[in-house]
């Protein structure tokens, strides 16, 4: 397995159906990844020590995703200048809109790149991770170009709605 260069970091296991997306995106366009459960309220002194540390492992850009009263990103962004890429989760309560917001609202200074509520969101973080990465590692562009003009082919191969 190659080096990691993004980590998926999530406040509960049970984030991880939702999270899972990120990973599969990463897998797609070959880019390694590590994948911890850690979250802002439960273990904060871990996660905060994940953060502040992802640099030196060779991370090039961190994915959190949390639910509820979500502050797993802010507080990973907290603990590093990478850029780190918020992903709420839907919940029950609320639908997710207690977790959009909780992730959204940072205070300037401290920036949290928010994607959409649950499995879109999630997917877009891998892609939007793999975007960053192929700055510093070029190598992994035609992987997303290509991605890219799967996606295109696959919506112009079936342009009648009408059909199966
Ligand atoms: C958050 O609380 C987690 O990110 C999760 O979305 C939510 C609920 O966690 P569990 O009670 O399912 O572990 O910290």
């Amino acid at each position: 397995m190659s080096q990691p260069l993004v980590a998926i970091v999530m406040g509960s296991k049970s984030d991880w159906e939702t999270m899972s997306n990120a990973a599969a995106a990463l897998e797609t366009l070959g880019i390694a990844f590590e994948v911890r459960v850690l979250s802002a309220h439960r273990t904060p002194h871990q996660l905060a020590e994940f953060a502040s540390t992802a640099r030196e492992r060779g991370i090039l850009a961190i994915i959190a995703g949390a639910g509820g009263a979500a502050h797993a990103a802010g507080v990973a962004a907290a603990h590093t200048t990478l850029p780190v890429l918020g992903v709420p989760m839907q919940t029950k309560s609320l639908g997710g809109m207690d977790s959009l917001l909780s992730t959204v609202q940072m205070p300037a200074g401290i920036p949290v790149g928010t994607l959409a509520i649950g499995n879109a969101g999630a997917t877009n973080a891998g892609l939007l991770a793999a975007a960053i990465v192929s700055h510093a590692r070029p190598e992994y562009l035609p992987a997303l170009e290509e991605y890219r003009r799967r996606q295109t082919e696959k919506v112009l191969a079936n342009p009648d709605p009408r059909d199966g």
